[in-house]
């Protein structure tokens, strides 16, 4: 049988801070690779940082992400891209892709879902949202992606305590921090059982 890494693409709007982690993480292994990054802002600093990995970035406009467009799948599928890891995407997965990586697409959100997540929770309004709402907690839920949105499978939680003179900054902060420290590792756990062992 060969042997060939697992092929993932990262798709990212921002800044990208955990594809970059995501991108260290993976250099350093051989059975899973950052083969793509993906994005639909051309100014997002995650493409500079893919390029810096030397991972090809691929920038595409809202209308590619609309699922009757067949090229992002096709351009996929020629890449030979085997799992997704969505970091800080803010567009929806179209169905079509959603249909061809079966349980192979992850997310992080930025909060303990179900609490603030769905429609419209993104970025800074999660964080506002946690303030507004005198949470005593928050943190971040790293989850497989489904039609339905923020409520794929929950892979992995973990918590920071939120304080009464926290702003929508200082929780924000917290919670990246945690990101960084375990999104790669919770995807690399997750993708573990679809690849093959790589002397
Ligand atoms: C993260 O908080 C992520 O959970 C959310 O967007 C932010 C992205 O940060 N979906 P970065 O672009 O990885 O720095």
């Amino acid at each position: 049988m060969q042997q060939k890494p697992y092929r993932i693409a990262i798709f990212a709007s921002g800044s990208g801070s955990n594809a970059e982690q995501l991108m260290t993480y993976f250099s350093t292994k051989k059975e899973i690779e950052v083969a793509l990054l993906v994005t639909n802002r051309s100014k997002a600093k995650a493409v500079g940082r893919a390029l810096r990995f030397d991972v090809p970035a691929l920038v595409l406009k809202k209308e590619d992400f609309d699922e009757k467009q067949a090229f992002l799948l096709t351009e996929l599928h020629r890449m030979e891209i085997d799992g997704i890891v969505l970091a800080g995407f803010l567009l929806k997965i179209p169905t079509n892709l959603i249909a061809a990586f079966p349980e192979k697409i992850i997310n992080i959100h930025p909060s303990l879902l179900p609490n603030f997540g769905g429609e419209g929770m993104y970025g800074s309004h999660v964080h506002e949202a946690v303030q507004k709402a005198q949470a005593t907690e928050s943190g971040i839920t790293i989850h497989l992606v489904n039609e339905e949105y923020d409520k794929g499978e929950i892979l992995f939680q973990a918590r920071c305590a939120v304080h009464a003179n926290d702003s929508p900054q200082t929780i924000a902060d917290r919670v990246l921090a945690l990101e960084h420290a375990h999104f790669a590792e919770v995807c690399a756990n997750y993708f573990a059982q679809f690849t093959e062992k790589i002397a």
